[in-house]
């Protein structure tokens, strides 16, 4: 089934760089908030980058006019009835996800995929919520979207080869991202890799080992990260961050992937990076 018009649920920091990523690509977007503020707060991230975007040469204004017009913005999920492709971009609640994913079994078409961009809950307990598990895949795209260049697409048991296929796809010969596959297992491969790189930064800021600011400096200038680790935390968000470390260790049970106290203790203080002006930096 050829992919036109797609289906992106929620429209927080993911959700609105996936919806510019395909709107710049000339594919359809219905893109779908709980309520009005937050579909106003998803259009306004949209724009700003759009914006951004021109100012720094990559779109001209015809392409950002043009790319406005794909969207359709919406707080009714059934107006997904004619995408080929939903991509879910909700908060990391599985009760929220499997209650999204049994209402868009309800609503798209027979043969259309569903894919979540969860960072931390299995694939498999979000698919095995539907009729279609083997219609349910994920794509993990990265944050910024709109600049980073992968996509994961993960396999789930149940997931058809060729609904991977598709999806991956897409990815790369619609949105222009490069794709890699993988197994349904914690953290897929990046975040396997990376989180616990960012965890053993904010335990070593934790014990007071260095700063934050010479952390950071020290990954950019002696490992050449574009951003040191810290600040990577407050991008990605602390609440994102912690579900992500916990998913780790509850998958795997190893000591030195559980959570460091201080992000526990800077999420339920609130502090959750960029998005609320205060993370290891004041923004
Ligand atoms: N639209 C299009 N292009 C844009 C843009 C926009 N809105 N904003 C910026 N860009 C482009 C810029 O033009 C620039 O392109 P060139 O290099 O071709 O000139 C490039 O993006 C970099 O932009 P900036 O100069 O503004 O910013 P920077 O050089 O300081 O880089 C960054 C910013 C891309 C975030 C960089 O610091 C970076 O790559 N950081 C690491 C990000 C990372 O690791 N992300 C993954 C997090 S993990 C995750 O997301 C998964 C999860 O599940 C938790």
């Amino acid at each position: 089934m050829a992919i036109d018009t797609i289906g992106l649920v929620g429209t927080g920091a993911m959700g609105s760089g996936i919806i510019e990523v395909a709107s710049k690509a000339e594919v359809a977007v219905v893109a779908y908030d709980i309520n009005a503020a937050a579909i106003e707060a998803g259009k306004a991230r949209v724009e700003g980058s759009l914006d951004k975007a021109v100012a720094r040469g990559k779109l001209d204004e015809t392409g950002r006019d043009q790319a406005a017009t794909k969207i359709t913005w919406t707080t009714d999920l059934a107006d997904m009835r004619g995408c080929q492709l939903a991509i879910e971009a909700a908060p990391e609640i599985l009760d929220l996800k499997l209650d999204i994913f049994k209402q868009l079994d309800g609503i798209l078409p027979e043969g259309a995929i569903m894919a979540t961009n969860t960072s931390s809950i299995p694939i498999i307990d979000i698919a095995m919520g539907t009729n279609r598990p083997e219609q349910v895949c994920g794509m993990h795209f990265f944050n910024p979207a709109t600049v980073m260049r992968l996509v994961e697409v993960i396999s789930t048991q149940r997931t058809d080869a060729a609904v991977a296929q598709a999806a991956a796809g897409f990815a790369s010969d619609v949105l222009g991202k490069r794709v890699v596959h993988c197994k349904d297992r914690a953290g897929f491969v990046v975040n396997a890799l990376l989180v616990p790189f960012l965890c053993q930064a904010i335990a070593m800021f934790e014990t007071g080992h260095a700063s934050a600011e010479d952390i950071d400096e020290a990954m950019k200038l002696g490992a050449g990260h574009p951003m040191g680790p810290l600040a990577l935390c407050d991008m990605i968000g602390l609440d994102v961050m912690l579900w992500t470390a916990e998913s780790l260790y509850d998958e795997y049970n190893e000591r030195f992937l559980a959570p460091p106290p201080l992000l526990r203790r800077m999420v339920s203080a609130g502090h959750l990076g960029r998005k609320t002006g205060k993370g290891f930096y004041d923004y």
